[in-house]
């Protein structure tokens, strides 16, 4: 991604956002799994959003840290494209989205390039569309809807 001036007035390349991502993950709730999970949103009108994983003691309840960001993003009123989505896991290898976490992605980037990390090596740069061909969305839903 190119280096991406947000409304804040900072600017975010893929290092920064990676970074915003690891720090959120300082705040995951995640006393059963054990595994914590931070994740970060760019908008095209640049702004970022940021959140971590959040469990529960009814374990399928839990929520994933990407799934927060995003949500976190349309509850703030301000609904844009997701150009950019950096994920921060626990351990060595990049923390690449569950499949869920892939589909709601979509919803609003489909165009989206992933930066999936872990705490070693290198991140792994990936189109959403790589990890979700295919994906369904609201203009296959429209179609049927006719
Ligand atoms: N998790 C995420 O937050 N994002 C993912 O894409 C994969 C999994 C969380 C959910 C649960 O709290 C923990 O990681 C273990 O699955």
């Amino acid at each position: 991604m190119k280096p991406t001036a947000t409304s804040a007035g900072e600017v975010v390349d893929e290092a920064e956002l990676l970074r915003r991502a690891r720090a959120a993950r300082n705040r995951a709730y995640a006393p059963y799994s054990g595994f914590h999970v931070g994740a970060a949103v760019l908008t095209d009108d640049g702004r970022v959003y940021e959140a971590a994983n959040v469990e529960n003691a009814a374990y399928p309840l839990s929520a994933c840290a990407e799934q927060n960001a995003i949500r976190a993003m349309a509850c703030s009123g301000s609904i844009s494209e997701v150009v950019a989505v950096a994920v921060v896991g626990d351990g060595e290898d990049p923390c690449t989205p569950c499949g869920a976490c892939r589909q709601v992605i979509f919803e609003f980037g489909p165009a989206a390039m992933i930066y999936a990390s872990g705490d070693g090596g290198r991140p792994l740069v990936v189109r959403l569309a790589e990890l979700l061909p295919h994906g369904f969305g609201a203009k296959r839903l429209a179609e049927g809807q006719r």
